[in-house]
């Protein structure tokens, strides 16, 4: 069962760590994908905390994902970024997984935008290619909430007709379009990884209409919704999913792929957080 003190005093006790830190303000909270990890160099630095500084909160395992909160300016908004993040597949309880989210809105958040590296399912998508998530299936993940509700982060039964901010979503497209940035849309699935899907849930994901999937991004999502944070999000293409290609898909390919699309995905990234 669930520990709901627990969770919440887990979350107040990092908060108040990094608050011994910092009392910078954030007002969006960034969560970089591969691709992304370089993408600290776009913000006027003021501060950053190392997760293993921070007692309790989880520290990924995974190659690529180095761990820790960077607050700055990315134009005049203040943001808090997160490079790195741990994944369910690591074998972190959820509410570990979704920590850093309400950690973020606890230090003032109120704007998440996710971004991620996925595979494409969508016939027409190819490896590089950018894609606003519009909406997301969470099914095939443990639910974020299960447990006791706790009330002082959101209601026991949060509505997700509206989980991608329209508003921000439309700020994203304005933003790729004046930045000649070609950016897809679609729908992203989470599992749970580790292993890559086989060619057969590929087709079933696409049967039930998804775009993009991947290992990460719809828990926090939802738990941010949950503390109604407004938020937006985009997957980096780093593959065509398992099936579409003739050869194996591998970890680093994965990141080779989205680290070639870094540059361009920073400056969409950039270029819309400065309008948020
Ligand atoms: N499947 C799942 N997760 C991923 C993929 C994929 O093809 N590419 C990047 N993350």
């Amino acid at each position: 069962m669930v520990d709901s003190k627990q969770v919440y005093e887990k979350v107040q006790n990092c908060v108040d760590a990094i608050r011994k830190v910092t009392d910078f303000e954030p007002k969006v909270a960034l969560i970089l994908g591969s691709g992304l990890g370089n993408y600290a160099d776009q913000i006027d630095i003021k501060c950053e905390v190392s997760y293993s500084d921070i007692p309790g909160f989880p520290v990924s395992t995974v190659p690529g994902h180095a761990g820790r909160f960077i607050f700055g300016y990315v134009g005049s908004v203040p943001v808090v970024c997160m490079k790195g993040r741990v994944h369910f597949y690591e074998g972190y309880d959820i509410t570990d997984v979704v920590l850093p989210t309400r950690v973020m809105k606890g230090l003032g958040a109120q704007i998440l935008f996710v971004t991620n590296a996925a595979g494409g399912l969508k016939y027409g998508f190819e490896a590089g290619d950018l894609m606003l998530i519009t909406d997301h299936i969470s099914v095939f993940v443990r639910n974020p909430l299960i447990g006791p509700n706790i009330d002082d982060f959101g209601t026991r039964f949060p509505d997700m007709s509206n989980v991608y901010d329209k508003e921000l979503s439309d700020i994203i497209r304005q933003t790729a379009l004046e930045n000649n940035v070609p950016l897809k849309e679609g729908i992203y699935t989470q599992l749970t990884g580790p292993s890559f899907e086989s060619p057969a849930e590929i087709r079933m994901l696409r049967t039930l209409g998804t775009d993009a999937v991947g290992m990460s991004t719809v828990v926090e999502t939802i738990t941010a919704r949950h503390m109604g944070m407004r938020v937006c999000g985009i997957s980096c293409i780093s593959n065509l999913a398992a099936g579409m290609l003739p050869e194996p898909l591998s970890h680093e390919d994965v990141q080779k792929a989205a680290d070639k699309v870094g540059p361009m995905f920073e400056k969409l990234v950039t270029e819309c957080v400065k309008k948020f």
